[in-house]
């Protein structure tokens, strides 16, 4: 059985992939073809430069969910290259925030760029972990998070941390996969199964 840290460097070299040579053939849809699938509204994609949203990797819309209000703190785990955050600063507006935190360095540098790009002052991207979060207690309106929880090794740690940074009331917003079938013992041994 793969140790956590050969399934977080599997993960960690995925990612690097998506962030670095968007334009290479992926194991899975991303971009802003696959953004448009999962619902975004085209207008929204659109108007992004289009070096934000190529390395677009979410499996759905988690800000679709209810809308995020001007003033809020918005927390996006697992930001990747910043489409959501980007959009939640729009949203939030200048007396809100936005605080993106992915654990590949890549995608940071190209969120932090992005957030440039497009114009946006009020986002700021750290690397850190979902199930130890670079963020305060208390201090979240909305946890945000598209695609990242199925690739946490300890969810009810993930789900902890969320608890520990929204304020009273707040609530969490998530995209993610899941499965319909009891997943079995030999499909989590088998190799590769988290992150290929
Ligand atoms: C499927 S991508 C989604 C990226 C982004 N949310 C989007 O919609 O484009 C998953 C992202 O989560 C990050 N990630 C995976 N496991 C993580 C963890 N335990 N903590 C923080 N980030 C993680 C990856 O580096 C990657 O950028």
């Amino acid at each position: 059985m793969e140790s956590v840290n050969e399934i977080k460097d599997k993960i960690r070299r995925r990612f690097v992939k998506v962030a670095t040579c968007p334009t290479a053939p992926q194991r899975h849809p991303h971009g802003p073809a696959s953004a448009k699938k999962l619902g975004y509204d085209p207008a929204e994609i659109d108007g992004l430069p289009a070096v934000v949203v190529e390395s677009f990797a979410g499996v759905g819309n988690p800000l679709g969910l209810h809308p995020v209000r001007p003033g809020d703190t918005v927390v996006d785990i697992g930001c990747g290259a910043g489409v959501d955050s980007i959009l939640a600063a729009h949203k939030v507006g200048p007396s809100g925030r936005v605080v993106g935190v992915d654990m590949t360095a890549e995608m940071v540098e190209k969120a932090t760029a992005n957030a440039r790009v497009a114009g946006v002052p009020n986002a700021e991207f750290h690397q850190g972990e979902a199930d130890h979060l670079p963020v305060g207690d208390g201090t979240a309106d909305v946890v945000i998070s598209n695609g990242v929880f199925n690739l946490c090794l300890d969810k009810p740690k993930v789900l902890a941390e969320v608890y520990r940074v929204l304020r009273p009331g707040g609530r969490l917003q998530m995209a993610d996969i899941l499965l319909g079938e009891t997943v079995t013992d030999d499909a989590v041994e088998a190799k590769g199964a988290w992150s290929d």
